[in-house]
């Protein structure tokens, strides 16, 4: 998942394929009971300029507090990277917290973004090559939810995983397990991870951050239906849906989803697809955790905790874990 825009000049072969998988997934989306679309569907260039904007809302919190433990624990991650070793990040290494841990890695060999969006991929690492010049900037055009490939360049190198943002919070817990143990063999035995947890917290709060008061977050949501009409010749009304996002505190997760004002009909690129009034897609989880629930998922994915550092209220967690395979003489964990 990207939450950065992809920018295209002109249509390619993949971006083809690309949107014949979006239009096989929205039909099949909208043909199930009830209705969904994955959350992966999002980040069009307008869809990641909202998420942008809602990382700056007052009520969205996660963004800030997670800059704030990163900023307030840079040495501790520093002492992670040790001179020689490979940062890969599970994302495309365009936000303000990639800087922070880039910022206190001084002896960092190699930072490694891994992201599908190529383009976007190549302008973030050109910047930073400038802004790091002694750093060795190697994207990896891939999808990070299956194993992938590490530019060789790394084989002989430590690696540390990074995954911020508590993007894992998007995925089904099972498949945030399947991404957990993919990451392991893409990193390779010994390696550490340092991974961004959203927490269980008062349903107010939130509640806010999902509801904003400038609407943003309904706008990200119904953003999805005007790329339907954009990408898949959809005829969305969109004053006919409304965005709803609650907590539900027995799967622990926040869901969104878009709810039908009317009986209606509408059609995406000649089929016709029905909504009673009231019913909803189902566009988004935003799984919630507790320190332990996170740490027996990741113990179950093959990682062993070793470190966590949370906000003074307790609102989000920073997570540092050790691939199990071989990780009793590894000498560095000692110092955690
Ligand atoms: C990207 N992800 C971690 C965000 C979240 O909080 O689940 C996406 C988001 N959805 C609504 N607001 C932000």
């Amino acid at each position: 998942m990207t939450a950065t825009p992809a920018r295209k000049a002109r249509p390619t072969a993949i971006d083809g394929e690309a949107t014949l998988e979006f239009a096989a997934d929205v039909a099949a989306g909208l043909n199930a009971t009830p209705k969904r679309i994955p959350p992966k569907y999002f980040y069009d260039t307008a869809g990641s300029l909202l998420f942008e904007e809602i990382t700056q809302l007052p009520e969205y919190y996660p963004t800030r507090v997670e800059r704030g433990i990163l900023a307030e624990n840079a040495e501790a991650i520093a002492a992670l990277l040790p001179t020689g070793s490979a940062l890969v990040e599970f994302g495309n290494g365009s936000s303000a917290k990639t800087r922070i841990v880039l910022r206190a890695a001084k002896e960092l060999s190699a930072y490694v973004p891994v992201d599908i969006a190529a383009e976007f991929l190549e302008e973030q690492a050109e910047t930073l090559r400038h802004e790091f010049p002694s750093l060795n900037v190697l994207p990896v055009a891939a999808d990070f939810t299956s194993a992938f490939d590490l530019p060789a360049k790394l084989r002989t190198m430590r690696r540390t995983g990074f995954f911020p943002g508590s993007t894992i919070g998007n995925f089904e817990p099972t498949d945030a397990a399947g991404f957990l143990r993919h990451a392991g063999l893409s990193l390779g035995k010994g390696a550490v991870m340092v991974v961004g947890v959203d927490l269980v917290k008062h349903e107010a709060i939130l509640h806010a951050a999902y509801n904003d008061a400038a609407d943003v977050t309904a706008r990200f949501n119904l953003n999805l239906l005007a790329r339907i009409n954009r990408e898949l010749d959809g005829d969305f009304d969109l004053d006919s849906f409304e965005h709803r996002a609650f907590f539900d505190r027995e799967c622990s997760r926040v869901e969104m989803h878009l709810v039908s004002r009317a009986d209606q009909r509408v059609s995406i690129g000649g089929h016709s697809f029905d909504f009673a009034e009231g019913e909803t897609i189902h566009t988004e989880n935003s799984y919630k955790y507790t320190v332990e629930s996170f740490r027996a998922l990741a113990l179950e994915a093959g990682w062993r905790p070793v470190e966590v550092w949370t906000d003074s209220d307790g609102w989000f967690s920073i997570h540092v874990l050790a691939n199990e395979a071989d990780t009793a003489n590894q000498p560095w964990l000692r110092r955690l």
